[in-house]
């Protein structure tokens, strides 16, 4: 059956946008504005400038907009576009309580409802996996930014990463399955896992369209020399995130198998610290390990001009 990929992304996107930022454990607060920042500090190797106009695609919730935009003077006007309506929505609440200023639509990345040589910078976290013509979502981007502007796109999985990733994932549910099913206890209390169906991201269909959804998984120089072709007069990458993604995925995987019970706020804090600190550790590692075998590819581009 001829899957519609785009549609199925806006359904399944709508949903997730519910239970989003608590699901990836998402925050808007002065720590992550400048972990934001970093991250595409590292990408430009140097300070983050100061940006007139800037639009952020696949916006989801507005991770990394709104955080960018906490940083003081950082961001002259923000725009900001997703597929699903539920995520521009959520982007649009969330920028609402955070008393941050943003044009908030909803517009697919590989028609982008913009005009020509509109905006200094765009930027996207993990959207360029979900886009069936990544060629033509490439394309767009070249076409709305002003010449000389540039694109920064961060949190898409690589080849390797995506591997390490499963492996993380499957190995854990199995465990988790064992551990509980032999009564042994989690946060205090016997180990339940969580029934199919409570909570949009762990219906059993929801997880079936969300293998449907991850399209793409990148080798980065191959997107390099795409970028190049579809126009772009600079293109390269950086890559980010070994142990903590690893890490990451197995704790995600042991929150998305239990009951609620199970999960203390000891044990939210915990993973969320020790995913911080393999952060800080993988950036340690990063020049020693090849960097195709990290997770998360951040791509830089360049319009002539
Ligand atoms: C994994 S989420 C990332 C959201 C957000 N950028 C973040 O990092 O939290 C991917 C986002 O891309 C959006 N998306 C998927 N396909 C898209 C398309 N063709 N055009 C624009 N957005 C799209 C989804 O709706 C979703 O909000």
């Amino acid at each position: 059956m001829e899957v519609d990929l785009r549609k199925a992304n806006e359904l399944f996107h709508d949903v997730e946008s519910n239970v989003y930022d608590s699901k990836w454990g998402i925050r808007y607060d002065s720590e992550n504005a400048l972990r934001v920042k970093h991250k595409f500090e590292k990408l430009l190797g140097g300070p983050f400038p100061r940006v007139d106009k800037l639009l952020e695609v696949g916006c989801g919730t507005g991770y990394v907009g709104l955080n960018l935009s906490l940083n003081e003077g950082l961001v002259g006007e923000l725009h900001a576009c997703d597929i699903s309506q539920g995520m521009v929505d959520a982007c649009a609440r969330n920028a609402e309580e955070l008393g941050v200023a943003v044009e908030a639509r909803q517009a697919e990345l590989e028609e982008l409802d913009y005009p020509s040589d509109e905006f200094d910078i765009v930027i996207g976290h993990a959207v360029l996996h979900h886009i069936p013509d990544v060629e033509k979502g490439l394309s767009e981007i070249l076409r709305v930014l002003k010449p000389g502007g540039i694109c920064m796109l961060a949190g898409e999985p690589t080849v390797m990463g995506d591997v390490m990733g499963r492996v993380a994932r499957t190995g854990t549910l199995k465990a988790v399955q064992v551990y509980a099913g032999m009564g042994g206890y989690f946060g205090g209390v016997k180990a339940k896992l969580r029934p199919q169906g409570e909570g949009g991201a762990d219906d059993h269909e929801i997880q079936e369209f969300e293998r449907v959804v991850d399209i793409h998984t990148f080798w980065p120089p191959s997107v390099c020399r795409l970028a190049k072709k579809v126009g772009f007069a600079q293109a390269r990458f950086e890559a980010e995130e070994l142990l903590s993604s690893f890490v990451g995925w197995m704790t995600r995987t042991v929150e998305n198998a239990l009951s609620e019970d199970n999960l203390t706020f000891r044990w939210r804090n915990w993973s969320y610290h020790t995913y911080l600190r393999l952060s800080v550790l993988d950036e340690k590692i990063y020049p020693y390990v090849p960097s195709s075998l990290f997770y998360n590819m951040l791509l830089y581009l360049r319009k002539g001009g």
